[in-house]
């Protein structure tokens, strides 16, 4: 197992006799995780999901993904929240800032993002941009009723009409979606498009090993079997640790659940590599629709470190101590670039000539966490040894296994989030959805 938990650093905040206190707990929710007895047990696929992951289906998703990528220079990925978030987190860790993507020749598919939000700019350039180009669409609703991706949706599917006519704009059309209703379902059987099912017993934020998040990976042109690997090799290992010191996601359930407990109510995800922004977005999502209810949880925030350092870090290190820290750390980098030795030497820095700037960034990260341990914020740390798709799959299940136990400890239920519904009916209501009268009134009367 790649993946290690380093707690070195919050041992002055939480004991070794307080964590063996959740040794009993901590094995009741992994027996209700997989009994499949707990809270919220119908969306308990993501368990087993990295072994269902079997090479028909993946061979099926490689298939597609290759006819999209030699028929389209760009691919749309329309979705929002679950339906998004974790091909982008994938997408974006592996392309590790790569410049070259973009341009001809590249073996990669360009994918761009539309759905995720309302702004209309943004749609009108992506519109303009996409009128010169050859693109193709991967839409993923499982409720096919959302309103962010269905309003993109109406207005790539549009212009791919435009451009292509009826039956060919069909050809470049995937659908993601629920296996018999929504709306996504019925246009996509009207319409011949190619479609692939969200498991009824997986949620949007833990389906990114589902094809809602493997089939937009495998059109950037990433191993998507080494990703599903990675999870399934966690998703074994987690299984079989029954001892929480031994079992890095329990183990980290239950450090956070302490540090809450003793008023730390914010947890900072912080990462050295700009190419984990994305995955730190999917983590936020994760935790936060599982855990942020019944007046309970913890906030989960992200920094991206040293540029935040340089924004945040004054915060982290002299402010309200109501957090703690997560280290998101990876050992080796793809690349090296070393500092060169310079005759002036006006900026000082030839004593880090030769060096690497991976070794400039590992000093920044070790520095910066004793600084923050004595600013009296407790640190953890995750650490995976490089970015590749087996370690980010192991990542990914680590994730959403101690998300659960997590939410478990909390007493909450992990796996929906009613409390999403309420901006959603304010907002049908003051655009006058059929339906929503009566709330259309009392609402404007507040405006
Ligand atoms: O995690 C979730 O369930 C949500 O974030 C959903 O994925 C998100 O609201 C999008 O829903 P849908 O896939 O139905 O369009």
């Amino acid at each position: 197992m790649s993946l290690k938990l380093n707690d070195q650093y919050v041992t002055e905040f939480v004991s070794q006799d307080e964590l063996k206190l959740f040794q009993r707990e901590v094995d009741l929710h992994r027996d209700q995780l997989y009994k499949k007895e707990g809270k919220g047990n119908e969306f308990l696929g993501w368990i087993e999901l990295p072994d269902q992951m079997d090479d028909a289906i993946l061979s099926r998703i490689e298939a597609d993904a290759a006819e999209f990528r030699k028929h389209a220079d760009v691919v749309v990925v329309v979705g929002i929240g679950g339906s998004y978030l974790g091909a982008r987190a994938v997408c974006e860790a592996l392309s590790a800032a790569s410049f070259s993507s973009n341009e001809a020749g590249s073996s990669r598919t360009q994918l761009v993002y539309a759905g995720h939000h309302l702004d209309q700019d943004y749609l009108h350039n992506l519109l303009s941009w996409l009128e010169q180009k050859s693109f193709s669409i991967v839409v993923i609703s499982k409720s096919g009723t959302t309103t962010e991706p269905a309003i993109a949706f109406r207005l790539l599917r549009e212009l791919l009409i435009r451009k292509h006519g009826r039956t060919s704009a069909a050809e470049r059309i995937i659908a993601i979606t629920d296996a018999s209703k929504g709306a996504l379902k019925t246009l996509a059987d009207a319409e011949g498009y190619k479609s692939y099912v969200i498991p009824d017993d997986v949620g949007g934020r833990y389906s990114v090993l589902t094809p809602v998040g493997l089939l937009p990976i495998a059109v950037a042109g990433y191993n998507i079997r080494e990703l599903v690997q990675g999870a399934s090799q966690m998703a074994g290992f987690l299984k079989q640790k029954d001892r929480l010191t031994e079992n890095p996601a329990a183990h980290y359930a239950v450090i956070r659940n302490i540090l809450y407990s003793k008023g730390k109510t914010t947890e900072i995800l912080a990462t050295y590599n700009p190419s984990l922004s994305s995955f730190i977005e999917w983590w936020k999502q994760l935790f936060g629709e599982s855990e942020g209810k019944d007046g309970k949880g913890i906030f989960p925030a992200g920094v991206t470190f040293t540029t935040d350092l340089h924004s945040m870090g004054q915060y982290i290190q002299d402010g309200h101590k109501n957090f703690f820290e997560t280290l998101l750390t990876v050992k080796k980098s793809r690349y090296e670039v070393f500092i060169p030795e310079d005759a002036n030497d006006l900026e000082g820095l030839n004593y880090l000539a030769g060096k690497s700037v991976g070794f400039v960034n590992e000093m920044a990260s070790r520095g910066t966490m004793l600084a923050h341990v004595d600013g009296n914020v407790p640190n953890l740390e995750i650490i995976i040894p490089e970015i590749t798709p087996y370690n980010i799959g192991g990542l990914i299940y680590f994730f959403e296994m101690a998300c659960a136990i997590s939410g478990y400890i909390l007493d909450v239920n992990p796996f929906d989030q009613p409390g999403v519904e309420a901006y959603k009916n304010n907002m049908f209501a003051l655009l006058g959805k059929p339906g929503f009268e009566k709330e259309t009134i009392a609402l404007k009367k507040r405006l």
